[in-house]
Formats: C-alpha cells, structure tokens, sequence
C-alpha cells in the first residue's frame, strides 16, 4: 500500500490530493481540494501569469494543510510527493514545485516531478484499473491538442498534435467572440445544446488530409465571421463550432488509429474530455473499431492533483524508480515525446 501527495499549479487551478494505491490494485482518492482562481482571471477573460502565481503563492500552504487535515493524515504518513514540475505558465509551476521540495525536505520524503502532461495521460488508469497499456490517447486541454499512443509510464509516442491553436483555446475563443465569458469551454457547450449545428457552415481544417495533425486557428476565424455577419443566433454559431470541432477530432483519431498499431482502448482526457458531444462522438468511434472507450470522471478531466498523484504513484511503482532530486528546475514546456518533431504553434502555452 502506498500513499501520494500531489500538488498542481500549472495553470490556474492551485490543488492538492491523497491518492492512496492499495495491496489490491485498488485505487483510492483518500482526499482532494481544489481552489480555482475563475473569479481572480475572469474580469480579463482569460488566465493572467502574474495573478494565477500570486494566487497560487497565496493558496498552497493552507491548501495541502487542509487536505492532509481531512484526511486525518500528517506527512509522515506519505511515501512520496510528486508535484507538477511543468509545462504550463512558469510562476505558478515554480510555486508548486518550491512547496513540493520543503515539504520533501522537511518530511525526508522522496520527490517526484511531474510532467503535467503525463498527470492527463496516465489519469483514465487512476479512474479505471482495468485499463492496460498501449492505448491510444487524445489529450485535448486549453493549451494541446495531442494523439499519443500511451505505451506505458514514461513512454509515449507522440502521432499527432496541433499546428495553431489547441481545442480547448478554440472553444475558449469561440466563447470569447460569442459573449459567454471564461471559462470558455462549458459555456460553449451548454448553448450548442440549444442550437442547430446545420445552421451555419463552417471549415473542417485538415479533414481527410495526409497530415496527421489538427488544426483549429481556421475554424475560430470562421466563427468570427459567422458573428460580424450578424443573422445567426448565437446558439447556432456554438452548435456548428462544437460539431465542426469534432468532426475534425475524430477524423484526426480515425487516422490516428490507423498509424497507430494495435491498442487496448481509446482514451480521452484533459479539460476538454468535460465536453460529453466529445465524449459519445468518441465512443461510437470506438465502438466502430471494437475498442473499449475510456473517459474519465469529469473531475479528473480539467486540472485537478489527483492526477498528479496519480502519477507520482504510477512512477514510483515502475521499474527503476529513482526520486528527483532537489536541484529539480521548472520547465516551461516539456514534450512527453522528445522524439517527436516540433511543430510550429504546438504546445505554447500549458
Ligand atoms: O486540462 P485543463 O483543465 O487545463 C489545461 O491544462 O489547459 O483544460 C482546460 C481547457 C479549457 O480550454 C476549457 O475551456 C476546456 O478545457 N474545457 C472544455 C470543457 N470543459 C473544459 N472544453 C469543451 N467543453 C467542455 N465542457
Ligand atoms: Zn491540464
């Protein structure tokens, strides 16, 4: 039996989690808090660097205090603390990642730094045991779009990511051009539920192209047209957005599929794993290819520190394990696939 710390503040969620790994196999969520910085970012309609840090600065401490507290649980009691060592804004990562090496150091706990990316990747397992490696994995948040086929801990091979914007950015810009505020991503999707997707033509970039990889910078300037002309309702405009948008994912994951070689399930996570349209347009994928699909929980979807937990026990448990040291630095950007090419427009923001 083992039990994780994990802490998250990447972007402008501070949070932190128990995650124990029983004897069993059994996964345990023994305690989570999350504080969300909306309120703070709202007023600019989109996360601010400088006041995400700041709120994180503010937050951490009580925060990994009070999740130990309802756990009933002090530190002695961890086995490890894995926190997120990046990518994602830097000021908030540095925050986290400072707070993870005191109390490393002052509870003489292993340290674990997370690829936040990986804390996405590795969470369906966290939700679902059953799920075994390879899969294939669409990690879809507000700042990647990705295709990886998840091999296993620390191995990921990386099949397709965006060329401009990630598709949670594009909803939140949809949102944006359409009045609806921040956080973007739900909101869009509450209101295409009220609308007719056949209502207003929109782009499929990249649809059916030898290119693997996504694009969705076209796609938001055609909702911007699709407003400025000014005889649509709004709810169209998202209804559209959110069809086209998945048109284009699971033409990419059809593809994706394809290259892949054989898998054991596809597999959504990341923020926009939220979006149920996604969800079920992903499953009947999946049913089409006679795999098994796996989403998790919605809690686990947007940024949350079970998964990093989660993560931390994953690495702990795997072969060779050897903690991180203290000299650890925050990376600002650090691709799960270092054998993958770069490409323009991918993973710039967390
Ligand atoms: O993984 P996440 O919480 O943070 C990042 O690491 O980026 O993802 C946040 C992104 C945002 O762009 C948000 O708009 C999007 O996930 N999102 C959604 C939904 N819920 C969150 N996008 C579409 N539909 C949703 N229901
Ligand atoms: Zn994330």
């Amino acid at each position: 039996m083992r039990l994780v710390l994990g802490i998250e503040s990447s972007c402008d969620e501070t949070a932190a989690a128990l995650v124990r790994l029983h004897a069993d196999g059994r996964r345990e969520i023994v305690a989570q808090r999350i504080a969300s910085q909306d309120e703070e970012h709202r007023p600019y309609g989109g996360v601010v660097p400088e006041i995400a840090a700041r709120a994180h600065v503010e937050r951490v401490t009580p925060l990994v205090a009070a999740t130990l507290g309802d756990a009933g649980l002090g530190l002695g009691d961890v086995d490890a603390i894995a926190a997120t060592a990046g990518p994602g804004l830097i000021g908030g990562v540095m925050v986290g990642l400072v707070t993870a090496k005191a109390l490393a150091m002052a509870g003489d706990k292993p340290l674990i730094a997370i690829n936040h990316l990986e804390g996405h990747a590795l969470s369906p397992r966290l939700a679902d045991p059953e799920l075994e490696f390879p899969y294939l994995l669409l990690l879809a948040s507000g700042g990647h779009c990705q295709l990886l086929r998840v091999e296993g801990v620390g191995q990921y091979r990386r099949l397709a990511t965006t060329i401009d914007d990630a598709l949670g950015e594009a909803f939140d810009k949809t949102a944006k051009i359409l009045g609806l505020g921040y956080p973007g991503g739900p909101a869009v999707e509450r209101l295409a539920a009220e609308g007719d997707p056949k209502a207003v033509p929109l782009p499929r970039p990249l649809l059916g192209s030898a290119d693997p990889n996504f694009s969705f910078a076209g796609l938001k300037s055609a909702v911007l047209r699709a407003r400025d002309a000014g005889v649509h309702e709004a709810a169209d405009i998202a209804a559209a957005f959110q069809q086209a948008a998945i048109d284009c994912v699971i033409d990419r994951s059809r593809r994706a599929l394809d290259a892949a070689g054989p898998v054991n399930a596809l597999v959504v996570a990341g923020g926009v794993a939220a979006n149920k349209a996604i969800r079920a347009a992903l499953e009947g994928l999946a049913g089409e290819r006679g795999l098994r699909f796996v989403a998790p929980p919605l809690p686990l979807c947007t940024d949350n520190a079970a998964m990093i937990a989660w993560a931390g026990l994953e690495r702990l448990g795997a072969a060779g394990f050897a903690p991180d040291g203290l000299d650890f630095v925050a990376r600002p950007r650090w691709p799960l696939d270092p054998e993958a090419a770069p490409v323009r427009g991918a993973g710039v923001k967390a």
